[in-house]
């Protein structure tokens, strides 16, 4: 069941009502995680972090209590380390960052750094009766970065209906039911399609001269990242540099549980990309995509079986799957490619003035994605891949 993986019938991989506060002997770390955005403004972060006391991590015992800490020690460290821009990075994270966050990582199984798992799954809660949703913690770029984390955690509750089903399609390959195997995949590509209307919400809540200008570099990291070539030294944990990946929607379970359903092939560069952000997971979502790979074979079944509903409705999932991540790529070409673009079009005419958000961005980031990645080609080659998983015609 999903629940034996962490994935909850409600909510997927959105952590359940998230925990707001730690015990009251860690409010060191909550008094300055809560004001990332203002102390980075104000350029007194890295001065209160250098200041503030090494606390245990003992009294963390609770899943929810560490994932809590783990947002507010990579809250912090994002800012303590972007602080000064792309220019102005440093080599050491300071001890009493450091070793916690090292600590609580180990537990959970997460890398020492901001992760879709913290700033998306566990980052959320109501701020009224409504059910209207805000964030626990955030970073510079004022409401883009709540419409950015919050339209992230929607995607993923959209995507809930399409992760209930995939163990119907796995018991209905199981026992030959062509009939639930296709009821099942049409739940799922109506979720995908699901998924995609809830991703046209970006547009409506993130403004793209505010993220490309602003908020990118505190979701970028110290791995593939030419202002960061050496990595980061984790005071007080390992006295060589360790590199990490910034930020990415690779993260997310979601589209690794479809891919490895419905079959999808992806090519090496790419491939070795999503495969090691995997790592960047919790490690119980980690294996529920493991498990549904060693399932056998959807695509063979369909093939096996040749029944029209069922070839249709395997047709459609692959189709609303291309869909989404048209749609992905149509996102990223506003919010990063069309700014980049103008972004180097004031920098040749000398026209950086201080009015144009864009051309503070950092130049690292014009052709890479804040995982790394070199975007465009990276998001179009995975597209590319998803269409061999189609039936072919007969
Ligand atoms: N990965 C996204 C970016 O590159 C967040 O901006």
């Amino acid at each position: 069941s999903l629940d034996s993986y962490h994935v909850s019938e409600e909510l997927g991989f959105i952590l359940p009502d998230p925990l707001e506060k730690l015990p009251l002997y860690y409010q060191p770390w909550m008094d300055i995680a809560l004001r990332v955005p203002e102390l980075v403004h104000s350029q007194e972060l890295r001065t209160l972090i250098n200041k503030m006391p090494l606390l245990s991590s003992q009294f963390l015992q609770k899943h929810k209590e560490l994932r809590l800490a783990h947002l507010a020690l990579s809250t912090m460290a994002m800012g303590y380390v972007w602080q000064g821009g792309e220019s102005d990075t440093i080599e050491i994270l300071p001890k009493s960052l450091a070793v916690p966050f090292w600590e609580v990582s180990q537990r959970l199984g997460l890398p020492p750094i901001l992760t879709h798992a913290d700033a998306a799954l566990a980052n959320w809660k109501k701020k009224d009766p409504e059910g209207n949703l805000e964030l626990l913690l955030s970073l510079p770029g004022g409401d883009s970065v709540q419409g950015f984390f919050l339209v992230t955690m929607l995607v993923e509750l959209a995507a809930v209906p399409a992760l209930r089903n995939i163990p119907v399609v796995i018991s209905g390959v199981r026992c030959a039911d062509s009939e639930a195997v296709a009821r099942a995949l049409e739940t799922i590509s109506q979720s995908l399609q699901d998924m995609t209307d809830t991703l046209k919400l970006m547009h409506v809540y993130v403004e793209p001269s505010v993220f490309y200008g602003i908020m990118r570099i505190y979701l970028s990291g110290w791995k593939d990242n030419p202002s960061m070539p050496k990595g980061l030294v984790y005071e007080g944990v390992n006295t060589e540099p360790m590199e990490y990946s910034g930020g990415s929607a690779a993260q997310s379970s979601l589209l690794h549980c479809f891919d490895e359903l419905l079959g999808i092939k992806h090519e090496e560069k790419s491939g070795a990309f999503l495969t090691r952000m995997r790592n960047y997971m919790p490690p119980a979502h980690k294996q529920l995509i493991q498990d549904i790979s060693l399932q056998p074979s959807l695509k063979s079944f369909v093939q096996q079986q040749d029944n029209e509903p069922l070839n249709q409705a395997f047709q459609h999932c692959v189709a609303k799957l291309l869909a989404l991540r048209n749609y992905h790529i149509n996102v990223v070409s506003r919010f990063i490619t069309v700014p980049a673009a103008r972004a180097r079009q004031l920098r040749d005419k000398n026209q950086t003035s201080e009015g144009e958000m864009i051309s503070r961005a950092p130049t690292a980031l014009e052709e890479r994605g804040t995982g790394g990645s070199g975007i465009m080609i990276f998001l179009k080659t995975v597209r590319d891949h998803t269409r061999d998983a189609f039936l072919p015609d007969t």
